[in-house]
């Protein structure tokens, strides 16, 4: 069955993600239906589509008319009597956005397997699950593969599109090619732990806490220095204090575990202390920072000479995992470049970076670090060290 704009499309879940998603599916032109297991999250769900619509609608984004229909075209199970998994059965794709645990996502992939018709796409957004067990869980594990949007799901233009073991390779190019038609950029990831952005991003939180905790300088000044010189949007401690350090540090937990404890990986006892005291960034009032009334934001210290190699060292470790995951075959030269980009903004592909740096200095400062600290969180990459001696470059 193709997978086209009168294909019925469901959603599981109507929280942040599934109500992006849904929006996403039905501004296309899909007829969708949304479902989730809590009716109050159901209705939450629909009045703040109303209002999106509604803004949008005031601003002169989209005509009033365009509007209405994209809000017909979105039903949510229950209102027509429907219940129960049930409400799927004509869909062509359902995409899964419920919490984050492997035990509930199973039993529904399981329950939904049973309820869809034999030529249903079952996606799953999970961020940081194996989605080779989600689909093991169903009848039909062909069927399933990992469909991970960013968040805000209407706005980011990137989604990770992932087969597991069992993936069917149709099924994995009929749906990147619908994701593809809703006007997202796709790249593909092999499943494994936070598959391209959330596994190579790791280092942009981790190291700088790393320098901090060491004193090679304060957040402010490392903020700084990642904004003024590296180019990147907001530096890292602004970023996980926005983030919220409960959600960064549960990410950085679960693909600390998930690589079988990489050091290269490990969390911070920094960000843990944080999430204990409730420190958790701008939602609670505090965080690296201090968002409370009147607090005054420290000031950096803007010695440019000082900052350089803070950018060099962060920037180099973020190029050794891109181009780790080159080397392990998790995604494509380019496709690593178009996710960073696309996904968290970077100011350049971390590739394209290290042609600029050139793979003997990044090896270079690497091999610095590991000399200095007899860590092995700072091995460079084979294929860095690979390069560097054939004097190679990624483009
Ligand atoms: P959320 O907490 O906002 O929404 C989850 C929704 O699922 C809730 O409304 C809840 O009532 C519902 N739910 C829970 N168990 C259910 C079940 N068994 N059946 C039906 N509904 C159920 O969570 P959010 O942030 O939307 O995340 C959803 C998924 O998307 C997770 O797998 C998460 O890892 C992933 N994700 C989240 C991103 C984010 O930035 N928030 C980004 C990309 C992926």
């Amino acid at each position: 069955m193709p997978l086209d704009r009168t294909t019925p499309v469901g959603v599981l879940g109507a929280g942040a993600m599934g109500s992006g998603i849904a929006r996403v599916a039905a501004a296309y032109g899909h007829p969708v239906v949304v479902l989730d297991a809590n009716a109050d999250q159901m209705a939450r769900a629909r009045a703040e589509l109303e209002r999106a619509l509604a803004r949008d609608v005031e601003r002169g984004r989209m005509p009033a008319a365009t509007a209405g229909a994209l809000l017909d075209r979105v039903a949510y199970a229950g209102q027509s009597g429907q219940s129960g998994m049930d409400a799927f059965r004509r869909c062509g794709l359902v995409i899964e956005a419920i919490v984050e645990r492997l035990d509930v996502k199973r039993d529904s992939f399981a329950r939904l397997g049973r309820s869809v018709g034999p030529d249903c796409v079952l996606a799953t957004n999970t961020s940081s699950l194996s989605v080779s067990s989600i689909a093991s869980a169903c009848e039909h594990p062909e069927r399933v593969l990992g469909v991970h949007f960013f968040n805000p799901a209407p706005v980011m233009p990137l989604v990770e599109v992932v087969p597991g073991v069992t993936t069917a390779p149709e099924v994995l190019q009929r749906t990147r090619a619908l994701v593809d038609a809703w006007g997202k950029t796709t790249v593909v990831a092999a499943d494994t732990p936070g598959f391209v952005v959330n596994r190579i991003a790791r280092p942009f939180y981790g190291e700088s806490i790393r320098m901090l905790e060491e004193g090679v300088a304060d957040a402010a000044t490392i903020d700084w220095a990642m904004r003024e010189l590296g180019g990147f949007r907001m530096g890292p401690f602004e970023l996980m204090d926005f983030i919220g350090h409960d959600v960064n540090f549960a990410v950085t937990r679960s693909v600390f575990e998930a690589f079988f404890y990489d050091p290269r990986y490990k969390p911070s006892f920094t960000q843990q202390r944080l999430v204990e005291a409730g420190f958790l960034g701008k939602k609670s009032g505090r965080g690296f920072y201090d968002y409370r009334d009147g607090a005054a934001k420290p000031a950096p210290d803007t010695d440019r000479a000082r900052g350089a190699p803070i950018v060099e060292r962060i920037v180099c470790m973020l190029i050794n995992e891109a181009a780790d995951a080159v080397f392990l075959r998790v995604a494509t030269p380019a496709d690593v470049d178009l996710a960073m980009t696309k996904g968290v903004n970077y100011p350049k592909g971390l590739l394209a970076w290290a042609d600029e740096i050139g793979a003997v200095r990044v090896v270079e400062v690497l091999g610095a670090l590991q000399q200095e600290y007899g860590e092995d969180r700072y091995r460079a990459s084979p294929l860095l060290r690979r390069m560097a001696r054939e004097g190679r470059t990624f483009f």
